[in-house]
């Protein structure tokens, strides 16, 4: 049963490639940013103390996070395996998260920093679906506008320049650490995740062989 944890900075595609993982080896995709970001949506008493946080790109507290977690690990889905995508981001959040599964593999995504600024900054969603778009390297048919859902696609609030700072910030302080963490457990892989989409796919299926 694969329990794969997916590490890096904003807009190094974990997001991207943590679906075609989970499709391709039926894992549940958790995705803790997903999952504030519906609890936002659904305006939950969870996602109204989510909110502010998250739009200026800070981390949203632990106790949260760990709660909303701590439900979805437990869905009969992800019993058979997952891909976590977005968590742990700090140390308090890899020992809580010990506490709770044990791990075979840590990926470590590396990209450079205008890599990501430019993959961040390009990014659309579509309101409806969640499908997530770049305007440069994944553009829908017609410009703005969602392939299945025909919704105008949208920017996430925290992909405005200087939320996008914040959370790079963020990263290279409170999460980075996590890889001598991971490191010294011998569970982390690095991932180079220049190239296309399908290139990193392919690369990573290997890291995971
Ligand atoms: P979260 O949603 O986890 O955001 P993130 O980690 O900043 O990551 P992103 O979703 O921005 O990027 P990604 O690496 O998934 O890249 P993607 O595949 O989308 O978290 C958002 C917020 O929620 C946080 O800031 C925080 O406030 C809160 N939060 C979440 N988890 C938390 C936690 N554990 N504790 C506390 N707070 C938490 O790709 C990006 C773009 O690039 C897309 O347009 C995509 O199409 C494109 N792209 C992807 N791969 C490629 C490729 N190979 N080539 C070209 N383009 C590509």
């Amino acid at each position: 049963m694969p329990r794969i944890v997916f590490v890096g900075p904003p807009g190094s595609g974990k997001g991207t490639q943590a679906a075609i993982l989970a499709k391709a080896q039926g894992l549940a995709h958790l995705s803790t940013g997903d999952l504030l970001r519906e609890a936002v949506a659904a305006g939950t008493p969870r996602g109204q103390q989510a909110r502010s946080y998250m739009e200026a790109g800070r981390l949203v507290p632990d106790d949260l996070v760990l709660q909303i977690l701590s439900e979805r690990i437990a869905a009969p889905d992800a019993q058979h395996g997952f891909v976590l995508d977005g968590y742990p981001r700090n140390l308090a959040q890899a020992e809580a998260l010990a506490r709770i599964t044990p791990l075979d593999a840590v990926i470590a995504f590396e990209l450079s920093f205008p890599e990501l600024e430019a993959r961040l900054s390009g990014r659309r969603v579509c309101p409806v679906c969640h499908t997530v778009y770049n305007i440069v390297t994944k553009p829908p048919a017609t410009p703005g506008v969602c392939d299945r859902e025909g919704a105008t696609l949208v920017q996430r609030p925290d992909d405005q320049p200087a939320a996008i700072r914040t959370r790079l910030s963020v990263y290279a302080e409170e999460t980075a650490p996590l890889l001598r963490y991971y490191q010294d457990r011998r569970l982390l892989r690095t991932l180079d995740a220049r190239g296309s989409a399908p290139d990193v796919a392919a690369r990573l299926a290997r890291l995971l062989r």
